[in-house]
């Protein structure tokens, strides 16, 4: 995650473009940094064989979704990060891709230490953010589930099941005769059906654990925050028993549309340092088109960007961090430009229109309650531009809008990821008052529908600024436990 801090660089060091007629963008150089920076990756699984994540024989595109094709009751936590009193299962169950194919994917369940007496557990649908977009990237296979102590280690903790989904192609990664099964980036409602269908299939396989209809928060960031307000449009139209309502923390609601304005201030030579991180994803924003369309086949990417992807990146099927770190070695290095990633133009394509169309989240019927928090200075997803999202959702007629709660909260000074420290008190508060909940119908709406707030922070100055939470969970070799005491 650290690496993300070479992203801060990049608006910095902007260069007007230079003559690159090559294509062999990736040499040896490119590679190298690829394989480095992979190393480093696969040294963060808990499996680098990765041998949990296979088709069960019995998977067939028939199966309704949410239905369950593995179960693995107790993950063995010996090579993960996880706090010791916490345990793990892992499911590999159906899910539906934004074409509405079934797909087989997985999923995590960290269960608290106390079970409550009478019923199951209370539970949150946790929505992780960007991990990358090759089958090795899935978060149940970090030793640290990727969020760790930010969030599926605190909630569980509080005694409340997280109930977390890889999202499809992440994970596993193809069909056992080899079809590729890609990873969706950025088509949140397809991955809003895999988080539903993992509690709908978290549910079948450990009904004693958690109940039919048992209280259930949707939650995500980043990523995942589209992804969670996304299942808060498909609740109002598919409900799942037991919803209590959506946390989107900081959530990349339209990246492709506003991308535009970034590329826009890219094409004038004024790239402001909170749109760089939106140029600097548009590969994975083109992987997750040509996820969706085969035929739009990457053809947003220039010939040098295509050749990082494919002979950097894909090839070593390196996840979040290596992307960051071979492509901001590269801008650094002189090998790549900012004007190169991808073609200014590539948001008019018409399948690209057609693909933001069907996934940009917002201003629709969703729900609630919703709560939306964002970081004042956030430099991956600037605020204002989800608050517009906000303002626009708001300004729904009441019929459609269904009397939902809306309720959006600004962070100042906090960036993308210290941002859910900031607010861990208020969305945990929020989270166990929603799970105790009675029935919605029962509750009196005293508070205005939509709501903004503004919570300056205390001493903001003299906290940590980066886009990255400032700290590493590491892990000790099993030689060296005496490390863990430090
Ligand atoms: C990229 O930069 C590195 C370091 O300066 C250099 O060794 C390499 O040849 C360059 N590759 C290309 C394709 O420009
Ligand atoms: C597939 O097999 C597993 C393990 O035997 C079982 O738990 C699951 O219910 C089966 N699913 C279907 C759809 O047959
Ligand atoms: C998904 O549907 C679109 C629109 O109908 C189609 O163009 C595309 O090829 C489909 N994708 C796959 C993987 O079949
Ligand atoms: C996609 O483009 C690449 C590079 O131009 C080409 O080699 C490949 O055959 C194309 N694939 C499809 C499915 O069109
Ligand atoms: C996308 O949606 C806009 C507004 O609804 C519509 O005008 C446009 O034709 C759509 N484009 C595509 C390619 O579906
Ligand atoms: C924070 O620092 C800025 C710039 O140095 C200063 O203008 C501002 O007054 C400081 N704010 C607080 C609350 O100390």
């Amino acid at each position: 995650m650290k690496l993300l801090l070479a992203l801060c660089a990049i608006a910095q060091s902007f260069q007007p473009a230079l003559a690159a007629d090559s294509v062999d963008t990736c040499d040896a150089f490119c590679q190298g940094l690829a394989q480095t920076a992979v190393t480093f990756e696969r040294s963060q699984f808990a499996d680098p064989d990765r041998t949990f994540y296979k088709v069960p024989s019995n998977f067939s595109r028939n199966l309704a979704p949410g239905t369950i094709l593995a179960v693995e009751h107790a993950t063995d936590l010996s090579n993960y990060l996880v706090p010791s009193s916490l345990s793990m299962s892992r499911i590999i169950y159906t899910s539906t891709d934004l074409n509405g194919t079934i797909q087989p994917t997985s999923a995590y369940i960290l269960w608290p230490y106390m079970k409550p007496a009478r019923s199951g557990f209370s539970a949150v649908a946790w929505a992780h953010g960007t991990s990358g977009n090759f089958a090795p990237c899935a978060p149940s296979n970090y030793r640290t589930l990727q969020y760790e102590f930010m969030v599926p280690f605190a909630l569980a903790m509080q005694g409340i099941a997280v109930i977390a989904p890889d999202y499809v192609g992440l994970g596993i990664g193809s069909l056992p005769d080899g079809t590729p099964i890609p990873h969706q980036y950025i088509a949140s409602p397809a991955q809003a059906n895999d988080l539903a269908n993992a509690v709908i299939a978290a549910r079948s396989a450990f009904p004693e654990s958690l109940a039919a209809n048992g209280p259930f928060v949707v939650a995500g960031h980043s990523q995942g925050g589209a992804v969670s307000w996304a299942y808060a449009e498909r609740q109002a139209k598919h409900p799942v028993p037991g919803y209590k309502g959506t946390l989107a923390i900081a959530p990349g609601l339209r990246s492709i549309t506003w991308l535009k304005a970034a590329l826009a201030q890219l094409a004038a030579g004024a790239l402001s340092p909170s749109y760089a991180v939106l140029v600097s994803i548009q590969n994975k924003l083109i992987e997750g088109v040509t996820a969706v369309y085969p035929a739009y086949n990457y053809s947003g990417l220039t010939a040098a960007s295509y050749d990082v992807w494919k002979n950097g990146v894909e090839k070593v099927q390196g996840c979040l961090a290596t992307d960051t770190y071979v492509q901001s070695a590269l801008l650094q290095n002189g090998n790549l430009t900012l004007d190169e990633l991808a073609r200014l133009d590539w948001p008019e394509d018409p399948i690209v229109q057609e693909f933001t169309n069907r996934t940009n989240i917002g201003g629709r019927k969703f729900a609630g309650p919703l709560l939306v928090l964002v970081g004042e200075i956030d430099s991956t997803i600037p605020s204002e531009l989800i608050e517009e999202v906000v303002d626009e959702t708001c300004k729904l007629s009441e019929k459609s809008y269904d009397n939902e709660e809306l309720h959006f909260m600004s962070f100042g000074q906090m960036n993308h990821f210290p941002l859910i420290q900031a607010s861990q008190h208020v969305w945990m508060d929020w989270i166990k008052d929603r799970l105790s909940s009675g029935p919605k119908n029962d509750r009196k709406l005293a508070k205005p529908k939509c709501k903004k707030t503004v919570v300056p922070g205390f001493r903001t100055n003299s906290t940590v600024q980066s886009i990255t939470p400032n700290w590493l969970v590491a892990a000790a070799d099993p030689s060296k436990e005496w490390e863990y005491s430090f």
